[in-house]
């Protein structure tokens, strides 16, 4: 990676940490918000804000705007992660090379941190948004944040993940689980940063397709780490999906085809921004870097 590419990486990563410690407060009563905290400040790759903040900055020349909603999405992220593992759901002990919120803290307090930031996230976006950005903005930001997390999108992909465990799935089914479980929340991030950048319908649609190309190679590279990584690289348990018999990419295409698709689908987000002459070293970078992660 380009020094000067890996130094606003950081200088990005190092603004959104700011802000989610900012943005969090311990309240009264205190359990709830310290289990919030735990999990939202626990360390995470920040990809998605990252993609936020960087939108808004390659088409406006400012990110200031931004801020709120991507820590907004990556609180929303953090509680698909708290949620999803549960017991009930994946049962996983570590995150983020942390205990999960239900290990140290409790499966009731776990279930209401996700709840919490769930309905927190939407309001930092109302309550913090400089008072520049339009109403009309914010709201299209809000009803983008609200799909994306619900039965239309995160929650239904979420469901036939669940419901595919133990079941020979086609491909059809699995491209659902991973459209709406994790390429949907790539989507928002790309999309809420243009919405703020004031992007123009062709730029919107480029910013979209190019979140969908790395969402899905983002998750077809997860099940390849879920059977090649560890778990001190990967800050989580590998090996979990075979357990779970869940359906992933691995298992219904073989590993081979699997790494060849997230090149591929890394290469077709690239040639998307240069098609489209949206010049970023950190969308490219992003892109590019999906084959070579391991975390
Ligand atoms: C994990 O996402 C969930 C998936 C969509 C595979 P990340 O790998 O981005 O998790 P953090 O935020 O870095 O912990
Ligand atoms: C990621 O699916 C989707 C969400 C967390 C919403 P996984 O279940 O594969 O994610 P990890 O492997 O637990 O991070
Ligand atoms: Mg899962
Ligand atoms: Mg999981
Ligand atoms: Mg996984």
């Amino acid at each position: 990676m380009k020094q000067s590419v890996k130094q606003q990486l950081n200088d990005y990563i190092k603004l959104i940490e700011q802000k989610l410690d900012e943005f969090l407060p311990l309240k009264y009563p205190e359990e709830i918000w310290e289990s919030m905290r735990y999990s939202v400040l626990a360390g995470g790759k920040r990809l998605r804000p990252v993609l936020c903040l960087e939108t808004c900055r390659v088409l406006s020349g400012n990110f200031e705007q931004a801020i709120p909603a991507a820590c907004a999405i990556e609180m929303l992220h953090t509680q698909s992660l708290i949620h999803d593992d549960l017991p009930c759901m994946d049962n996983d002990d570590y995150r983020r090379g942390k205990l999960t919120n239900h290990k140290k803290f409790s499966e009731s307090t776990a279930v209401l941190a996700g709840d919490a930031l769930l309905s927190f996230a939407p309001q930092i976006i109302i309550q913090k948004t400089p008072k520049t950005v339009s109403q009309d903005k914010i709201l299209k930001v809000l009803e983008e944040f609200l799909v994306s997390a619900g039965a239309e999108k995160l929650i239904a992909g979420q469901v036939v993940d669940i419901d595919s465990e133990g079941k020979q799935i086609d491909k059809d089914t699995l491209h659902f689980i991973h459209e709406n479980k994790t390429a949907a929340l790539f989507k928002l991030s790309l999309r809420t940063g243009a919405i703020l950048g004031d992007a123009d319908e062709l730029q919107l649609a480029a910013l979209t397709d190019y979140a969908e190309k790395i969402g899905l190679a983002f998750q077809i590279m997860d099940d390849i780490l879920d059977v090649t990584s560890t778990l001190e690289e990967l800050g989580k348990t590998p090996g979990k999906d075979a357990l779970e018999e869940k359906a992933t990419f691995v298992s219904l295409y073989g590993m081979d085809t699997a790494k060849q698709r997230v090149a591929s689908l890394c290469d077709e987000a690239c040639d998307i921004l240069k098609e489209n002459n949206i010049v970023s070293d950190i969308l490219q970078e992003i892109a590019n870097s999906i084959t070579e992660r391991v975390a």
